[in-house]
């Protein structure tokens, strides 16, 4: 392919053809829907790949903990694939979960090949708590899940194990202060 792809932050206009692009791949069912609120909440999470200026992809960094986040949404328009486009998104997705000091990244997908090109194992779906709490268990495939877990480690240093799973270790609970009975008059 000749043309110029650019990577850019998604901006509010970009939900539509985001919206368009994954509802199309999930009818297809080889990705999960997004809702339009979901996007459009979310558009932060998500850079855009154009070609000469059109639209031909997506991706969002949707941060899950302190130590982790998912690649999600990842879709390239089908007549551009396979031409250097879903690397470049996820390219630019490792830059954005550097910058915000993220030292582990996981993906729930069919695509295994493309996500171990991308640097991803394979894990358990129980070493992903947070999502398994967070997303999974709303999903009508839950207890059938036919998605692939993997993982890339960015960071071994910050992140040498799975520390998933104890999260309060990470951010500490408020204290409750005990409010004392008042005695009457
Ligand atoms: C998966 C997807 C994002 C990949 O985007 P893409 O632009 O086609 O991928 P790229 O061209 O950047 O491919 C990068 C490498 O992965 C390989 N690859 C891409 N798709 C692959 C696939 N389905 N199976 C095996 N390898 C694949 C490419 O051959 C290339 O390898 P190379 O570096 O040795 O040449 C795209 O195919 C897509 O939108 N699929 C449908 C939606 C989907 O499954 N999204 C993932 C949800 S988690």
């Amino acid at each position: 392919m000749n043309e110029k792809i650019t990577i850019r932050p998604a901006v509010v206009a970009d939900a539509k053809p985001i919206m368009t692009l994954v509802n199309e791949l999930a009818v297809k069912q080889v990705m999960l829907p997004r809702s339009p609120a979901s996007v459009i909440e979310n558009i932060r999470d998500f850079v855009v790949a154009e070609i000469d200026g059109k639209f031909a992809g997506c991706g969002a960094l949707a941060v899950t903990w302190t130590d982790i986040a998912e690649i999600r949404s990842l879709a390239v328009e089908p007549a551009l694939q396979k031409h250097g486009i879903g690397k470049k998104i996820v390219d630019a997705l490792v830059i954005d979960a550097h910058r915000l000091g993220i030292p582990r990244l996981f993906a729930f997908t069919y695509v295994q090949a493309f996500f171990e090109k991308m640097g991803f194992g394979t894990c358990a779906h129980d070493d992903l708590p947070h999502k398994v709490f967070n997303d999974c268990m709303h999903c009508p495939k839950f207890q059938a899940c036919d998605e692939i877990a993997m993982e890339r480690v960015l960071d071994p240093v910050a992140s040498p194990t799975k520390l998933f799973g104890k999260p309060q270790r990470a951010i500490p609970m408020p204290t409750r202060k005990t409010v004392e009975a008042k005695s009457p008059g």
